[in-house]
Protein backbone atom coordinates (compact mmCIF):
# COMPACT_ATOMS: atom_id res chain seq x y z
CA UNK A 1 0.00 0.00 0.00
CA UNK A 2 1.65 3.36 -1.03
CA UNK A 3 0.70 6.62 0.83
CA UNK A 4 -2.32 7.73 -0.95
CA UNK A 5 -3.80 3.82 -0.93
CA UNK A 6 -3.16 4.12 2.88
CA UNK A 7 -4.72 7.71 3.32
CA UNK A 8 -8.25 6.28 1.26
CA UNK A 9 -8.00 3.25 3.50
CA UNK A 10 -8.08 5.43 6.48
CA UNK A 11 -10.39 8.38 5.22
CA UNK A 12 -13.02 5.60 4.21
CA UNK A 13 -13.67 4.72 7.58
CA UNK A 14 -13.26 8.03 9.48
CA UNK A 15 -16.10 9.04 6.76
CA UNK A 16 -18.14 6.23 7.49
CA UNK A 17 -18.14 6.67 11.03
CA UNK A 18 -19.31 9.95 10.58
CA UNK A 19 -21.84 9.35 8.14
CA UNK A 20 -23.44 6.85 10.94
CA UNK A 21 -23.44 9.57 13.26
CA UNK A 22 -25.55 11.88 11.17
CA UNK A 23 -28.37 8.89 10.75
CA UNK A 24 -28.17 8.43 14.28
CA UNK A 25 -28.65 12.44 14.87
CA UNK A 26 -32.34 13.85 15.08
CA UNK A 27 -33.64 10.26 15.79
CA UNK A 28 -33.96 9.05 19.76
CA UNK A 29 -34.30 12.54 20.97
CA UNK A 30 -37.37 11.66 23.14
CA UNK A 31 -36.08 8.01 24.34
CA UNK A 32 -32.32 9.90 24.39
CA UNK A 33 -33.03 12.72 26.96
CA UNK A 34 -34.41 9.63 29.34
CA UNK A 35 -31.67 7.64 28.18
CA UNK A 36 -29.15 9.59 31.20
CA UNK A 37 -32.07 10.27 33.12
CA UNK A 38 -32.02 13.78 32.06
CA UNK A 39 -34.74 15.94 30.64
CA UNK A 40 -33.12 18.86 29.85
CA UNK A 41 -29.49 19.82 28.58
CA UNK A 42 -28.77 23.07 29.73
CA UNK A 43 -26.32 25.66 27.11
CA UNK A 44 -24.51 28.27 27.95
CA UNK A 45 -23.78 31.05 24.90
CA UNK A 46 -20.48 32.81 25.40
CA UNK A 47 -19.91 35.60 22.90
CA UNK A 48 -23.14 36.94 21.66
CA UNK A 49 -22.51 38.22 18.46
CA UNK A 50 -23.82 37.06 14.86
CA UNK A 51 -22.33 33.82 14.64
CA UNK A 52 -23.11 33.47 18.35
CA UNK A 53 -26.81 33.94 17.65
CA UNK A 54 -27.00 31.67 14.60
CA UNK A 55 -25.72 29.18 17.34
CA UNK A 56 -28.06 29.74 20.18
CA UNK A 57 -30.83 29.28 17.77
CA UNK A 58 -28.98 26.24 16.17
CA UNK A 59 -28.78 24.35 19.28
CA UNK A 60 -32.31 25.20 20.41
CA UNK A 61 -33.62 23.86 17.10
CA UNK A 62 -30.99 20.79 17.44
CA UNK A 63 -33.11 19.35 20.02
CA UNK A 64 -36.49 19.58 21.95
CA UNK A 65 -34.36 18.80 25.39
CA UNK A 66 -31.86 22.06 24.97
CA UNK A 67 -32.75 25.02 27.07
CA UNK A 68 -30.27 28.29 26.69
CA UNK A 69 -29.77 29.40 30.52
CA UNK A 70 -26.96 31.62 30.87
CA UNK A 71 -25.54 34.13 28.29
CA UNK A 72 -22.05 36.32 28.42
CA UNK A 73 -20.54 38.58 26.83
CA UNK A 74 -17.65 40.86 27.05
CA UNK A 75 -19.98 44.30 26.36
CA UNK A 76 -23.68 44.52 27.78
CA UNK A 77 -24.63 46.09 24.72
CA UNK A 78 -24.57 42.83 23.14
CA UNK A 79 -27.85 41.37 24.68
CA UNK A 80 -30.48 43.03 24.09
CA UNK A 81 -30.16 43.28 19.76
CA UNK A 82 -29.80 39.97 20.01
CA UNK A 83 -32.34 38.48 22.14
CA UNK A 84 -34.95 40.98 20.73
CA UNK A 85 -34.28 39.24 17.62
CA UNK A 86 -35.01 35.47 19.10
CA UNK A 87 -37.91 36.87 20.92
CA UNK A 88 -39.73 38.68 17.43
CA UNK A 89 -38.38 36.51 15.11
CA UNK A 90 -37.60 33.05 16.62
CA UNK A 91 -41.34 32.48 18.81
CA UNK A 92 -41.04 28.36 18.53
CA UNK A 93 -37.68 28.82 20.72
CA UNK A 94 -38.97 31.10 23.14
CA UNK A 95 -40.04 28.74 26.02
CA UNK A 96 -36.71 27.58 26.15
CA UNK A 97 -34.75 30.87 26.31
CA UNK A 98 -34.36 31.42 30.11
CA UNK A 99 -31.72 34.04 30.63
CA UNK A 100 -32.62 36.34 33.42
CA UNK A 101 -30.56 39.25 34.35
CA UNK A 102 -28.31 36.74 37.26
CA UNK A 103 -27.55 34.85 34.29
CA UNK A 104 -26.31 37.79 31.78
CA UNK A 105 -22.92 38.14 32.56
CA UNK A 106 -20.40 40.81 31.29
CA UNK A 107 -17.09 41.18 31.12
CA UNK A 108 -13.82 39.83 29.89
CA UNK A 109 -13.94 37.16 32.56
CA UNK A 110 -18.06 36.88 31.72
CA UNK A 111 -17.05 33.54 30.52
CA UNK A 112 -15.90 32.09 33.61
CA UNK A 113 -19.62 32.80 35.37
CA UNK A 114 -21.44 31.43 32.24
CA UNK A 115 -19.18 28.01 32.31
CA UNK A 116 -20.06 27.93 36.49
CA UNK A 117 -24.12 28.71 36.46
CA UNK A 118 -24.86 25.11 36.22
CA UNK A 119 -25.42 24.07 32.33
CA UNK A 120 -23.91 21.06 30.73
CA UNK A 121 -23.05 22.43 27.57
CA UNK A 122 -21.02 25.83 26.72
CA UNK A 123 -20.90 27.48 23.15
CA UNK A 124 -17.89 29.51 22.73
CA UNK A 125 -18.87 31.97 19.62
CA UNK A 126 -15.97 34.77 20.83
CA UNK A 127 -12.88 36.28 18.55
CA UNK A 128 -10.26 33.05 18.09
CA UNK A 129 -7.71 34.90 20.48
CA UNK A 130 -10.09 34.05 23.31
CA UNK A 131 -10.51 30.26 22.77
CA UNK A 132 -7.71 28.41 24.30
CA UNK A 133 -8.22 29.64 27.42
CA UNK A 134 -12.05 29.65 27.33
CA UNK A 135 -12.17 25.85 25.72
CA UNK A 136 -9.50 24.78 29.00
CA UNK A 137 -11.54 26.92 31.21
CA UNK A 138 -14.47 24.71 30.17
CA UNK A 139 -13.41 21.44 29.85
CA UNK A 140 -12.10 21.82 33.58
CA UNK A 141 -15.40 22.96 34.94
CA UNK A 142 -16.44 19.55 32.57
CA UNK A 143 -18.66 20.85 30.42
CA UNK A 144 -19.61 19.28 26.70
CA UNK A 145 -17.97 22.64 24.25
CA UNK A 146 -19.40 23.52 20.73
CA UNK A 147 -16.37 25.90 19.98
CA UNK A 148 -16.52 28.15 17.13
CA UNK A 149 -13.41 27.68 14.42
CA UNK A 150 -10.58 28.87 14.37
CA UNK A 151 -9.45 27.43 17.59
CA UNK A 152 -6.60 29.64 18.11
CA UNK A 153 -4.37 32.63 16.45
CA UNK A 154 -0.75 31.55 17.51
CA UNK A 155 0.55 27.96 17.88
CA UNK A 156 1.07 28.22 21.88
CA UNK A 157 -2.99 28.62 21.24
CA UNK A 158 -2.80 25.41 19.14
CA UNK A 159 -1.12 23.24 21.83
CA UNK A 160 -3.26 24.35 24.32
CA UNK A 161 -5.96 23.79 23.10
CA UNK A 162 -4.79 20.51 21.96
CA UNK A 163 -4.03 19.66 25.37
CA UNK A 164 -6.97 20.77 26.76
CA UNK A 165 -8.92 18.22 23.90
CA UNK A 166 -6.85 15.53 25.64
CA UNK A 167 -8.28 16.28 28.52
CA UNK A 168 -12.00 16.47 27.58
CA UNK A 169 -11.26 12.87 25.93
CA UNK A 170 -10.25 11.55 29.37
CA UNK A 171 -13.37 13.18 30.88
CA UNK A 172 -15.51 11.87 28.62
CA UNK A 173 -16.56 15.06 27.00
CA UNK A 174 -18.35 15.91 23.87
CA UNK A 175 -16.63 19.04 22.00
CA UNK A 176 -17.44 19.93 18.61
CA UNK A 177 -15.71 22.88 16.30
CA UNK A 178 -17.81 25.11 14.12
CA UNK A 179 -16.42 23.85 10.64
CA UNK A 180 -19.93 23.37 9.09
CA UNK A 181 -18.59 22.13 5.22
CA UNK A 182 -18.20 18.73 7.50
CA UNK A 183 -21.32 18.51 8.22
CA UNK A 184 -23.21 19.56 4.42
CA UNK A 185 -24.33 16.79 1.94
CA UNK A 186 -22.50 17.96 -0.84
CA UNK A 187 -19.29 18.14 0.65
CA UNK A 188 -19.68 14.45 2.27
CA UNK A 189 -20.69 12.77 -0.73
CA UNK A 190 -18.27 14.05 -2.65
CA UNK A 191 -15.14 13.69 -0.66
CA UNK A 192 -16.19 10.77 0.16
CA UNK A 193 -16.13 9.10 -3.51
CA UNK A 194 -12.57 11.11 -3.74
CA UNK A 195 -11.39 8.66 -0.73
CA UNK A 196 -12.43 5.67 -2.78
CA UNK A 197 -10.92 6.63 -5.63
CA UNK A 198 -13.19 8.14 -8.18
CA UNK A 199 -10.65 10.43 -9.48
CA UNK A 200 -7.21 8.37 -8.67
CA UNK A 201 -4.63 9.10 -7.36
CA UNK A 202 -4.84 13.10 -6.03
CA UNK A 203 -1.96 15.46 -8.18
CA UNK A 204 -3.45 19.01 -7.03
CA UNK A 205 -5.82 20.57 -4.39
CA UNK A 206 -7.02 23.92 -4.84
CA UNK A 207 -8.92 26.52 -2.87
CA UNK A 208 -10.41 29.48 -2.57
CA UNK A 209 -12.07 32.55 -0.09
CA UNK A 210 -11.98 35.38 -2.34
CA UNK A 211 -14.59 38.02 -1.12
CA UNK A 212 -15.37 41.48 -0.58
CA UNK A 213 -14.06 41.70 3.20
CA UNK A 214 -16.18 42.21 6.72
CA UNK A 215 -17.40 45.03 8.95
CA UNK A 216 -15.57 48.30 10.30
CA UNK A 217 -16.40 49.18 13.82
CA UNK A 218 -15.22 52.76 14.44
CA UNK A 219 -13.47 53.92 17.47
CA UNK A 220 -15.28 55.79 19.87
CA UNK A 221 -14.01 58.68 22.04
CA UNK A 222 -14.52 56.48 25.41
CA UNK A 223 -12.76 53.59 24.84
CA UNK A 224 -9.46 52.01 25.85
CA UNK A 225 -7.50 50.82 23.35
CA UNK A 226 -7.97 47.35 24.58
CA UNK A 227 -11.82 47.81 24.26
CA UNK A 228 -10.84 49.65 20.66
CA UNK A 229 -9.36 46.84 19.56
CA UNK A 230 -11.87 43.36 21.18
CA UNK A 231 -14.78 45.02 19.39
CA UNK A 232 -12.52 45.23 16.24
CA UNK A 233 -11.09 42.45 17.11
CA UNK A 234 -10.76 40.75 12.94
CA UNK A 235 -7.92 43.46 12.51
CA UNK A 236 -6.07 42.77 15.16
CA UNK A 237 -3.73 39.18 14.18
CA UNK A 238 -3.66 38.42 18.13
CA UNK A 239 -7.48 38.45 18.32
CA UNK A 240 -8.54 36.94 14.88
CA UNK A 241 -5.51 35.58 13.63
CA UNK A 242 -5.53 37.60 10.05
CA UNK A 243 -8.41 36.17 7.35
CA UNK A 244 -6.27 33.55 6.05
CA UNK A 245 -7.32 31.79 9.66
CA UNK A 246 -10.31 33.37 10.40
CA UNK A 247 -12.31 32.87 7.21
CA UNK A 248 -9.75 30.41 5.15
CA UNK A 249 -9.64 28.42 7.70
CA UNK A 250 -12.87 26.63 6.20
CA UNK A 251 -10.88 25.82 2.88
CA UNK A 252 -7.71 24.76 4.34
CA UNK A 253 -9.93 22.36 6.58
CA UNK A 254 -11.71 20.99 3.62
CA UNK A 255 -8.02 20.37 1.69
CA UNK A 256 -6.94 18.47 4.94
CA UNK A 257 -9.95 16.54 4.70
CA UNK A 258 -9.68 15.51 1.16
CA UNK A 259 -5.89 15.27 1.92
CA UNK A 260 -5.97 12.71 5.03
CA UNK A 261 -3.64 15.01 7.13
CA UNK A 262 -1.95 18.18 7.18
CA UNK A 263 0.60 19.51 5.10
CA UNK A 264 4.44 19.34 5.74
CA UNK A 265 5.24 23.05 4.75
CA UNK A 266 4.22 26.15 3.17
CA UNK A 267 5.52 29.43 1.06
CA UNK A 268 3.17 32.09 -0.26
CA UNK A 269 3.32 35.72 -0.31
CA UNK A 270 0.79 38.19 0.65
CA UNK A 271 -0.05 41.74 1.57
CA UNK A 272 -1.95 45.20 1.81
CA UNK A 273 -2.90 46.66 -0.88
CA UNK A 274 -6.44 48.32 -0.95
CA UNK A 275 -7.78 47.94 2.79
CA UNK A 276 -5.26 50.64 4.03
CA UNK A 277 -5.98 53.34 6.79
CA UNK A 278 -6.41 53.33 10.53
CA UNK A 279 -9.76 51.83 10.49
CA UNK A 280 -8.24 48.55 10.03
CA UNK A 281 -5.37 47.42 12.03
CA UNK A 282 -2.51 45.40 10.93
CA UNK A 283 -3.92 42.66 8.84
CA UNK A 284 -3.22 41.76 5.09
CA UNK A 285 -6.16 41.70 2.43
CA UNK A 286 -4.44 39.41 0.20
CA UNK A 287 -2.46 36.08 0.83
CA UNK A 288 -1.72 33.20 -1.71
CA UNK A 289 -0.17 30.16 -0.61
CA UNK A 290 1.53 26.78 -1.68
CA UNK A 291 0.86 24.32 0.82
CA UNK A 292 2.75 20.68 0.73
CA UNK A 293 1.83 17.10 1.94
CA UNK A 294 3.65 14.51 2.98
CA UNK A 295 3.83 12.43 -0.44
CA UNK A 296 4.75 15.60 -2.39
CA UNK A 297 0.59 16.80 -3.13
CA UNK A 298 0.73 20.47 -3.49
CA UNK A 299 -2.33 22.79 -2.54
CA UNK A 300 -2.40 25.98 -3.51
CA UNK A 301 -4.59 28.32 -1.56
CA UNK A 302 -6.09 31.92 -1.77
CA UNK A 303 -7.87 34.56 0.27
CA UNK A 304 -8.34 38.05 -0.83
CA UNK A 305 -10.27 40.73 0.80
CA UNK A 306 -11.14 43.04 -2.15
CA UNK A 307 -14.42 44.63 -3.58
CA UNK A 308 -14.57 44.06 -7.33
CA UNK A 309 -12.49 41.31 -7.79
CA UNK A 310 -13.31 37.91 -8.77
CA UNK A 311 -14.86 35.82 -5.62
CA UNK A 312 -15.36 32.48 -5.25
CA UNK A 313 -15.60 30.38 -1.82
CA UNK A 314 -14.56 26.83 -3.02
CA UNK A 315 -12.09 23.72 -3.05
CA UNK A 316 -11.42 21.57 -6.14
CA UNK A 317 -9.31 18.31 -5.85
CA UNK A 318 -7.60 17.50 -9.39
CA UNK A 319 -6.68 13.67 -10.05
CA UNK A 320 -5.29 10.88 -12.15
CA UNK A 321 -8.60 9.73 -13.27
CA UNK A 322 -11.00 13.23 -12.71
CA UNK A 323 -11.80 16.55 -11.05
CA UNK A 324 -14.41 17.63 -8.04
CA UNK A 325 -15.36 21.13 -7.89
CA UNK A 326 -17.00 22.42 -4.84
CA UNK A 327 -18.76 25.64 -4.71
CA UNK A 328 -18.96 25.87 -0.70
CA UNK A 329 -23.18 26.14 0.75
CA UNK A 330 -24.00 25.45 -3.05
CA UNK A 331 -23.36 22.18 -4.69
CA UNK A 332 -20.39 19.61 -5.63
CA UNK A 333 -19.84 17.96 -9.11
CA UNK A 334 -17.89 15.34 -9.61
CA UNK A 335 -15.90 14.98 -13.56
CA UNK A 336 -14.75 11.17 -13.40
CA UNK A 337 -12.84 11.00 -16.79
CA UNK A 338 -15.59 9.28 -19.59
CA UNK A 339 -18.51 9.50 -17.57
CA UNK A 340 -21.55 12.10 -16.94
CA UNK A 341 -20.33 14.46 -14.41
CA UNK A 342 -22.61 13.94 -11.04
CA UNK A 343 -23.59 17.00 -8.57
CA UNK A 344 -25.00 17.07 -5.23
CA UNK A 345 -26.78 19.92 -3.82
CA UNK A 346 -25.49 21.19 -0.31
CA UNK A 347 -28.33 19.62 1.62
CA UNK A 348 -29.59 20.97 5.18
CA UNK A 349 -27.28 23.94 6.69
CA UNK A 350 -24.51 22.28 7.85
CA UNK A 351 -24.30 24.64 11.29
CA UNK A 352 -27.47 22.51 11.82
CA UNK A 353 -26.56 19.34 11.47
CA UNK A 354 -23.38 19.62 13.68
CA UNK A 355 -25.83 20.85 16.44
CA UNK A 356 -27.88 18.01 15.44
CA UNK A 357 -25.38 15.57 15.90
CA UNK A 358 -23.57 16.87 18.82
CA UNK A 359 -26.64 17.23 21.32
CA UNK A 360 -27.84 13.82 19.50
CA UNK A 361 -24.42 12.32 20.91
CA UNK A 362 -24.59 14.43 24.07
CA UNK A 363 -27.64 12.75 25.20
CA UNK A 364 -27.10 9.22 23.87
CA UNK A 365 -23.76 9.50 25.79
CA UNK A 366 -21.99 8.94 22.31
CA UNK A 367 -18.21 10.21 22.22
CA UNK A 368 -17.97 12.53 19.95
CA UNK A 369 -14.72 14.84 19.71
CA UNK A 370 -14.03 16.88 16.53
CA UNK A 371 -10.90 19.13 17.97
CA UNK A 372 -7.73 17.09 16.89
CA UNK A 373 -8.42 17.54 13.40
CA UNK A 374 -9.48 21.19 13.65
CA UNK A 375 -6.61 22.10 15.88
CA UNK A 376 -4.99 20.60 12.84
CA UNK A 377 -6.47 23.12 10.05
CA UNK A 378 -6.40 26.03 12.57
CA UNK A 379 -2.34 25.34 12.52
CA UNK A 380 -2.49 25.00 9.16
CA UNK A 381 -4.16 28.18 8.21
CA UNK A 382 -2.13 29.53 10.78
CA UNK A 383 1.13 27.86 8.85
CA UNK A 384 0.14 29.46 5.53
CA UNK A 385 0.20 33.00 7.48
CA UNK A 386 3.58 32.49 9.36
CA UNK A 387 4.77 31.87 5.51
CA UNK A 388 2.84 34.99 3.97
CA UNK A 389 3.82 37.25 6.93
CA UNK A 390 7.56 35.95 6.60
CA UNK A 391 8.12 35.30 3.09
CA UNK A 392 9.93 32.20 3.99
CA UNK A 393 9.91 28.52 3.57
CA UNK A 394 8.55 27.23 6.87
CA UNK A 395 7.77 23.43 8.00
CA UNK A 396 5.05 22.35 10.03
CA UNK A 397 7.21 21.11 12.72
CA UNK A 398 8.88 24.85 13.17
CA UNK A 399 5.54 26.23 12.51
CA UNK A 400 3.34 23.96 15.47
CA UNK A 401 6.57 24.68 17.58
CA UNK A 402 7.24 28.41 17.86
CA UNK A 403 7.03 30.02 20.77
CA UNK A 404 5.68 33.63 18.91
CA UNK A 405 3.09 34.12 21.70
CA UNK A 406 0.54 37.14 20.07
CA UNK A 407 -1.05 37.15 23.29
CA UNK A 408 -1.09 40.49 25.67
CA UNK A 409 1.35 40.01 28.41
CA UNK A 410 -0.12 40.49 31.87
CA UNK A 411 -1.64 38.07 34.50
CA UNK A 412 -5.51 39.38 34.10
CA UNK A 413 -7.25 40.26 30.87
CA UNK A 414 -8.73 44.06 31.54
CA UNK A 415 -9.42 46.42 29.40
CA UNK A 416 -6.74 49.03 30.84
CA UNK A 417 -4.83 46.39 30.04
CA UNK A 418 -1.71 47.38 27.11
CA UNK A 419 -2.78 45.56 24.10
CA UNK A 420 0.42 43.67 22.22
CA UNK A 421 -0.11 46.36 19.08
CA UNK A 422 -0.50 49.69 19.51
CA UNK A 423 -0.92 52.68 16.50
CA UNK A 424 1.82 54.98 15.47
CA UNK A 425 1.59 58.36 15.47
CA UNK A 426 -0.53 58.54 12.58
CA UNK A 427 -3.05 56.25 13.91
CA UNK A 428 -1.92 53.58 11.61
CA UNK A 429 -0.63 50.14 12.71
CA UNK A 430 2.43 48.44 11.20
CA UNK A 431 1.65 45.30 8.98
CA UNK A 432 4.29 42.19 8.87
CA UNK A 433 7.00 43.04 5.96
CA UNK A 434 7.75 40.16 4.27
CA UNK A 435 11.75 39.43 4.77
CA UNK A 436 11.91 41.73 7.43
CA UNK A 437 9.30 40.46 10.14
CA UNK A 438 9.44 37.63 12.63
CA UNK A 439 6.26 35.89 12.27
CA UNK A 440 7.36 32.21 13.55
N1 LIG B 1 -18.68 28.72 11.22
C1 LIG B 1 -19.07 29.83 10.60
O1 LIG B 1 -19.69 29.78 9.54
C2 LIG B 1 -18.77 31.15 11.22
C3 LIG B 1 -19.38 32.30 10.71
C4 LIG B 1 -19.09 33.52 11.34
C5 LIG B 1 -18.23 33.58 12.40
N2 LIG B 1 -17.63 32.43 12.85
C6 LIG B 1 -16.70 32.46 14.00
O2 LIG B 1 -17.43 32.80 15.17
C7 LIG B 1 -16.63 33.59 16.04
C8 LIG B 1 -17.35 34.91 16.32
O3 LIG B 1 -17.57 35.59 15.11
P1 LIG B 1 -18.78 36.64 14.95
O4 LIG B 1 -18.91 36.89 13.50
O5 LIG B 1 -19.97 36.22 15.72
O6 LIG B 1 -18.15 37.94 15.64
P2 LIG B 1 -18.93 39.12 16.38
O7 LIG B 1 -17.96 40.23 16.53
O8 LIG B 1 -20.23 39.38 15.70
O9 LIG B 1 -19.25 38.50 17.81
C9 LIG B 1 -18.28 38.22 18.76
C10 LIG B 1 -18.90 38.49 20.13
O10 LIG B 1 -17.98 38.08 21.13
C11 LIG B 1 -17.92 39.11 22.13
N3 LIG B 1 -16.64 39.01 22.81
C12 LIG B 1 -15.42 39.47 22.42
N4 LIG B 1 -14.49 39.11 23.31
C13 LIG B 1 -15.10 38.43 24.30
C14 LIG B 1 -14.66 37.81 25.49
N5 LIG B 1 -13.37 37.80 25.83
N6 LIG B 1 -15.58 37.20 26.27
C15 LIG B 1 -16.90 37.20 25.93
N7 LIG B 1 -17.37 37.79 24.80
C16 LIG B 1 -16.48 38.37 23.99
C17 LIG B 1 -18.10 40.39 21.34
O11 LIG B 1 -18.48 41.47 22.15
C18 LIG B 1 -19.17 39.99 20.35
O12 LIG B 1 -20.47 40.16 20.85
C19 LIG B 1 -15.28 33.75 15.32
O13 LIG B 1 -14.39 32.77 15.74
C20 LIG B 1 -15.62 33.52 13.87
O14 LIG B 1 -14.53 33.03 13.12
C21 LIG B 1 -17.91 31.23 12.29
Amino acid sequence: MNDRDNRRSFLKTTTLAAAGTTLAGGLNIARAAHAEGKETLKAALIGCGSRGAGAAVNVLRANPAVRLTAIADAFDDAFEPRLKAMWTYRKDLVDRIDVPDERRFVGLDAYKKAIDSGVDLVLLCTPPGFRPAQFEAAVEAGKHVFMEKPLATDAPGVRRVMAANEKAKAKKLAVAVGHHLRHEAAHREVIKRIHDGAIGDLTLLRVYFNSIGVWVRPRTPDQTEMQYQVRNWYYFTWLGGDHIVEQHVHDLDVGNWIAGGHPVEAQGMGGRQVRVGKEVGEIFDHHAVEFTYPDGLKMFSQCRHMPGCWNSFSQHAHGTKGRADIQAQKQATLYVDGEKPVTWQRGADGHQVEMNELTAAILNGRPYNEADWAAESTMTAILGRMATYSGKIVAWDEAINSHLDLSPKGKELTWELEPPVKPGPDGCYACAIPGATKAF
